[in-house]
């Protein structure tokens, strides 16, 4: 009998990489692991369920050799050179047809180069983004897979059966071509910092209208039973309840307002520019973490500047009904950002993104797992070409339920000296969106008066130049 009874192969037995094995374990697949670090590969089979198939080894040439043709093999190490690495080590052990899967967070760049080199081996090279942290690895994770649809019938049995479920939907479905997988990651963490940045600009607002932690709780809990259900609302009321284990306060009173990042967030603003598309949401979140990094600058700002003169204040059941609003229709803003993007990205790249199916991979296991994603799945179900949700007429209702508490809290907010940056650009592209005619048509006189750039006319086709200043 042939010694390859392993099914799926992990190299990186870290939190996520154990966890992932263990759900295909506990769903009947046969699964090997390999860490150089022993104390890794033991854990994996300790934590094994009892009469599942794990096993750990401390040779990559051991786990390759007892993988089932073709092998699937997945790495979960960081991004940049390591992946490289990995695959050198890997290519020596291969043979044609064998599939190298990268779940980490690698730029979709790098995964394309990997793709288009590891090809011209027959090898099949797929980047597939994993969204939910630990818990969701172990439990059900949303995946995003990306690469040939060869590669996928390989793997897709395993990444079905551990993915979130919806009903009977696992959150997991062939997202594209070469770097689809890890470009749609990209921008779900994009959007996810959108998100989180809203979320917090909430928070502050709250704070200013004088609620504690306690209340803050409630509030949040609550939404999360409404129209604002999702996983980061849920988050968040819990975050309020943590008490600090080194002292007698809430914990949340005493964590360092220094946001960090690992940049995936970046890259999506960052390609937005190259593309070009709008996502200022995002743009805004990105920035207001860099900004949350000049603590000793801001806190001198403060002594200059201080608080706005009028001390603005609403009743608090008032101020929450404002902000509940408000958080709706920038988090939809922020959804659809992200997914301008997805469907603007997928023709320049040629990667063939369905968007029906982005949605319905993110309704559950994923960081923004929300049940706004009901609708949008509804809405590209209904409309795969959808250039923008907010042109659905359903989404388009939502937005405008929102719309006038949304002005309000901004002109609030605005008025008490409250950041509330993402909140203003998620209004301003929506302004600007459903603006038929916009003042750019200043900026290009500008241009073409300074740089001779020339401009199109309203009323005839053409391009022109105008010697400005001569009549
Ligand atoms: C997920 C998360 C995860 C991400 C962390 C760190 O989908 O599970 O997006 O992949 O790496 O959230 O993100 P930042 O450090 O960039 O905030």
């Amino acid at each position: 009998m042939s010694d390859s009874i392993f099914e799926f192969g992990m190299i990186g037995l870290g939190v996520m990489g154990r966890n992932l094995l263990l759900n295909m374990a506990d769903h009947g697949f046969a699964v090997i692991g390999f860490d150089k670090d022993a104390t890794k590969n033991a854990a994996l089979e300790s934590s094994a369920t009892p009469g599942t198939t794990v096993k750990g080894v401390g040779e990559l040439s051991q786990m390759i050799q007892l993988l089932q043709r073709p092998r699937k093999v997945m790495m979960l190490v960081p991004a940049g050179q390591p992946v490289d690495d990995v695959i050198t080590s890997l290519l020596p052990l291969l043979e044609e047809g064998d599939v190298i899967i990268d779940g980490g967070n690698s730029h979709y760049t790098d995964t394309l180069r990997r793709v288009k080199a590891l090809r011209e081996k027959n090898i099949h090279f797929m980047g597939i983004g994993v969204s939910g942290g630990e818990k969701g690895a172990r439990t059900g994770p949303s995946i995003m897979p990306g690469g040939d649809q060869i590669a996928y019938g390989h793997v897709q049995p395993m990444l079905e059966a551990i993915a979130a479920k919806v009903g009977d939907e696992p959150c997991v479905a062939y997202l594209g071509k070469e770097g689809a997988g890890h470009y749609v990651k990209m921008v779900h963490n994009g959007i996810e910092y959108a998100i989180m940045q809203l979320i917090s600009e909430s928070y502050a607002i709250l704070k200013h209208g004088g609620l504690n932690n306690q209340q803050m709780h409630e509030v949040f809990a609550k939404w999360n039973n409404e129209k604002l259900q999702s996983f980061l609302v849920e988050i968040t009321a819990e975050i309020f309840l943590q008490k600090d284990d080194k002292g007698t306060g809430d914990l949340v009173d005493v964590i360092s307002d220094k946001a960090g990042s690992k940049g995936t967030g970046k890259w999506t603003s960052q390609d937005s520019m190259e593309l070009p598309v709008a996502v200022p949401v995002i743009d805004t979140a990105v920035a207001m973490r860099t900004l949350s990094g000049y603590k000793d600058e801001r806190v001198q700002a403060a002594e200059i500047y201080g608080e706005p003169a009028g001390n603005e204040s609403l009743p608090s059941e008032e101020l929450i009904a404002l902000v509940y609003d408000a958080l709706y229709f920038a988090t939809i803003l922020s959804y659809a950002q992200g997914l301008a993007m997805l469907f603007q990205a997928s023709k320049d790249l040629n990667m063939d993104i369905p968007l029906p199916e982005v949605v319905s991979v993110w309704r559950g296991g994923c960081i923004i797992r929300s049940s706004l994603l009901e609708t949008f799945t509804t809405a590209y179900r209904q409309n795969p070409e959808l250039s923008n949700i907010l042109l659905n007429q359903e989404v388009a209702s939502l937005v405008k339920s929102a719309e006038d508490k949304t002005r309000s809290l901004i002109a609030f907010a605005a008025k008490s000296g409250i950041p509330i940056a993402g909140l203003m650009s998620s209004l301003a592209y929506f302004d600007a969106y459903k603006s038929a005619s916009m003042p750019t048509n200043l900026i290009q006189a500008q241009r073409d008066y300074f740089g001779a750039h020339t401009y199109q006319r309203i009323d005839t086709p053409g391009t022109f130049h105008t010697e400005w200043g001569q009549q």
